[in-house]
């Protein structure tokens, strides 16, 4: 009659070793975790206005997306040759808010737009891509945007805001 070696069946000491090793896993796991979230900014630091990165990868030419900084919808187009030239062709000086095309984007970065999506009338927020200047509608009261952000038509005082931003790549911009 043979007996059962330690090796068959676990006896009481390797269960206590194995419970250990999964408690110090564990233990690993969750001194990583607050390092890893460390490096990223609270919500209150984002709140606060800490500069976000968008990558620009995504958008496609002729569409926008939409991202969120100090709490304010931002706009990104990434416009076509036939948008840019569109809002190049404009008399400056028959604008509402004259400025320039060119003052409202990075020197060779043309085909992108960065606006403030607020309304400067009494703050709702524009449809992109919609009005008869192909550039922001705002539903409220009818103020019209051209492909610049510029005010056209309607009760809209000034051109959309173009927030702070640079290119930290081709293809990134850092807001903030
Ligand atoms: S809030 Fe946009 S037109 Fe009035």
């Amino acid at each position: 009659m043979t007996t059962a070696s330690s090796a068959d069946h676990p006896t009481r000491r390797d269960f206590l070793y194995v419970a250990t090793g999964a408690v110090a896993a564990v233990g690993a796991a969750a001194t990583v975790w607050p390092l890893v979230s460390q490096m990223n900014p609270d919500a209150s630091t984002i709140a606060a206005g800490a500069p976000i990165e968008v990558d620009l990868t995504p958008i496609a030419e002729g569409q926008d997306i939409k991202v969120f900084w100090r709490g304010k919808p931002i706009y990104i187009s990434h416009r076509t040759k036939k948008q840019i030239d569109e809002a190049r062709k404009v008399p400056v000086a028959s604008l509402p808010d004259p400025q320039s095309d060119e003052a409202r984007v990075k020197p060779g970065h043309d085909q992108w737009l960065v606006v403030v999506g607020i309304c400067t009338h009494l703050g709702c927020i524009p449809i992109a891509h919609e009005g008869a200047y192909d550039g922001f509608f705002c539903p409220c009261h009818g103020s019209v945007y051209d492909t610049s952000g510029r005010i056209r038509q309607g009760p809209a005082p000034t051109n959309l805001p173009v927030p702070p931003y640079t290119f930290v790549s081709d293809t990134k911009i850092q807001i903030g």
